[in-house]
């Protein structure tokens, strides 16, 4: 398929791809707008996003938008993240219902406005048995939290140290049927993963872009795939020796 000008193979997508949304800040900063003017421009760029996605053959996407740490951040900012989410609810719900989407959360509720919550909870509910793209938001999330999460599940079991294996602690993550992430995705020039989806990203393709968040285009997101399709995965395996070390040999 082509996605703003560029051809992409079709059979060689990934079928889970994770969106680091970062430089909502910076944006807004960079033409004097308030920080919330950037989370609200953020939202918009999310929103196209979801558009795009249901053209793609991409399956799941999982999307950082608030992460254990951001509680850092003041009052006011932190109220109007959540009035986002709200605001999402009402505008974009009806719309993921239409198209099939399956709508869950990762993360901690504890600590979430109790409505958010709700939100979150009616959300998971009313899509349940959809059959289409799968849209995970990660909300009050951190990799390591998630693990720890997992952690205390496997002893609330009364589970013990001998049960512990990688099938087993996967199966207690947030959301283990969603399996590996392919492709992470981090907008804005930072260059790391930031406890996101630790577990889940292993062996994920990293790309980085230079553009904020609130910019992302069609075009940008044709190009991280573009990336994606050119990289050799291996997963720890040995791969066809390159032409250099043929010559060395
Ligand atoms: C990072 O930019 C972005 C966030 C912490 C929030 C992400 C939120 C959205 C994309 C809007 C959608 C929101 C919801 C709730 C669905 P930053 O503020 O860290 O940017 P900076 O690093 O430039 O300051």
């Amino acid at each position: 398929m082509k996605i703003a000008g560029i051809d992409l193979a079709d059979d060689k997508f990934p079928q889970h791809v994770g969106i680091i949304m970062d430089g909502n800040g910076r944006w807004a900063s960079e033409r004097g707008y308030s920080r919330q003017r950037g989370h609200n421009a953020g939202m918009q760029a999310l929103k196209d996003f979801l558009n795009l996605l249901e053209k793609t053959p991409v399956h799941i996407a999982t999307l950082f938008c608030f992460s254990k740490e951001n509680w850092k951040r003041s009052q006011d900012e932190l109220d109007g993240l959540f009035q986002l989410l709200r605001q999402f609810y009402r505008s974009e719900f009806p719309t993921l219902k239409k198209r099939k989407v399956h709508v869950l959360h990762s993360g901690d509720y504890a600590g979430l406005p109790p409505d958010v919550v709700r939100i979150f909870e009616t959300m998971q509910k009313e899509t349940r048995d959809n059959k289409g793209k799968v849209l995970n938001l990660a909300m009050n999330y951190s990799g390591r939290d998630e693990l720890m999460r997992a952690a205390r599940r496997l002893l609330l079991q009364g589970g013990s140290p001998e049960d512990i294996n990688e099938e087993v602690l996967a199966a207690l993550l947030d959301h283990p049927e969603l399996g590996d992430i392919d492709l992470v995705i981090r907008t804005s020039g930072e260059q790391r993963l930031s406890n996101f989806s630790l577990w889940q990203s292993a062996y994920a393709e990293l790309y980085f872009t230079n553009i904020y968040w609130p910019d992302f285009s069609d075009k940008d997101f044709a190009e991280a795939i573009l990336a994606y399709q050119g990289r050799e995965r291996r997963f720890g395996a040995a791969g066809e020796p390159r032409e250099s070390e043929m010559l060395r040999a």
